[in-house]
C-alpha cells in the first residue's frame, strides 16, 4: 500500500487525471471489479425495492377496506344533543348526562350507500363559544355539514344563520349541508315547529330531519341522507376512489332542491 500512497502524493495537480499516466495494476483491476460488482447488486437491490415498493401500492388498492372517505362535521349550539346524535349512530347508545364537548372528536363509521363501502368520519364540535377558534379550524376539511339545532330552544334554531354564515366564512364553497332538529321526543316542550324548520331548510336549499337520539328516531337517516349527498356530488365530480377521500378539494355545487324528510 505505501507505493501508491507515494504515487498520489507525486501525482500532477491536473484534474481529472488522464487514465493513461497511470495504468491500473492487478490489485486495482480486481478493486474495479469489485467496485463494479458492488454498484450491479446496489442497482438491482434498488429495483427489487422499488418493484416491492409498486406491488404493495397494487396491493393496498386492491385490499382497501372502503371504496371512499367522507368527512362529516357537527355543528349547532352547546347542549343540542351533537354527542348524543353521534353516540347514537355510532355505538347506538343514549345518555341523559350532559358532558360539554372539548373542542372536538370524532367517531368512524363504516356504511354502505348504493354499493359503494364508505368510511364515514364524523367530527362533532363543541357548541361552546370559547371553543370557536379550535371548530371552525376544522370546517374547510369538511364535505358534509349537519346543522343541528334543539327543537325545545329556540335560540339555538335562530343561531342556525349565524352557523351558516360561519360555513360561508370557513367552509368549503361547495359543502353540503342538513339542517336537523333533535330532541323531537320531547313534544311537550317543543317550541320550534316542523313547518318552521322545513322553511328554513327549504331557504337555504338543503334537506331537514327531525330527530331524537334518544329514542332513536331519524338519526340514521339524516346521517346517510348527507353521507349520500356528498358521496353523489364525488362521484359526479370523478373523484369517487379512495384516492380522492381525502375530501379537500371539492370541485361542483351539489346542492338540490330541499328535501323535507321525517318529522316527529
Ligand atoms: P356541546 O358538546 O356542549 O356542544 O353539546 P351537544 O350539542 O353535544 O349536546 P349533548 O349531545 O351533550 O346533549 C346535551 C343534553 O341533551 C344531554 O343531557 C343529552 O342527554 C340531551 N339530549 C341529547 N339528545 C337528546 C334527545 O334526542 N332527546 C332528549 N330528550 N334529550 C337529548
Amino acid at each position: 500500500m505505501a507505493p501508491r500512497i507515494a504515487s498520489i502524493s507525486i501525482a500532477p495537480l491536473s484534474f481529472p487525471p488522464t487514465p493513461q499516466l497511470a495504468l491500473p495494476s492487478p490489485e486495482d483491476t480486481e478493486a474495479q471489479h469489485q467496485h463494479q460488482q458492488q454498484q450491479q447488486q446496489q442497482h438491482q437491490h434498488q429495483v427489487n425495492i422499488e418493484a416491492k415498493q409498486k406491488q404493495r401500492g397494487k396491493m393496498s388498492q386492491q385490499s382497501a377496506p372502503y371504496d371512499m372517505q367522507i368527512k362529516l362535521l357537527m355543528i349547532g349550539d352547546s347542549g343540542v344533543g351533537k354527542t348524543c346524535l353521534l353516540l347514537r349512530y355510532a355505538n347506538d347508545s343514549f345518555s341523559p348526562t350532559f358532558i360539554t364537548t372539548i373542542g372536538i372528536d370524532f367517531k368512524i363509521k363504516n356504511v354502505d350507500i348504493d354499493g359503494k363501502r364508505i368510511k364515514l368520519q364524523i367530527w362533532d364540535t363543541a357548541g361552546q363559544e370559547r371553543f370557536r377558534t379550535i371548530t371552525t379550524s376544522y370546517f374547510r376539511g369538511a364535505q358534509g355539514i349537519l346543522l343541528v339545532y334543539d327543537v325545545t330552544d329556540r335560540r339555538s334554531f335562530e343561531s342556525i344563520r349565524n352557523w351558516v354564515s360561519q360555513i360561508q366564512q370557513h367552509a368549503d364553497v361547495h359543502v353540503n349541508k342538513i339542517l336537523v332538529g333533535n330532541k323531537c321526543d320531547m313534544l311537550d316542550e317543543k317550541v320550534v315547529s316542523t313547518e318552521e324548520g322545513q322553511k328554513l331548510a327549504k331557504e337555504f336549499g338543503i334537506e331537514f330531519w327531525e330527530c331524537s337520539a334518544k329514542n332513536d328516531i331519524n338519526v340514521e337517516q339524516a346521517f346517510i341522507g348527507i353521507a349520500r349527498d356528498v358521496k353523489d356530488r364525488l362521484v359526479a365530480d370523478g373523484g369517487g376512489g379512495p384516492a380522492a377521500s381525502k375530501g379537500l378539494s371539492l370541485n361542483k355545487a351539489g346542492q338540490g332542491p330541499t328535501r323535507n324528510k321525517g318529522c316527529c
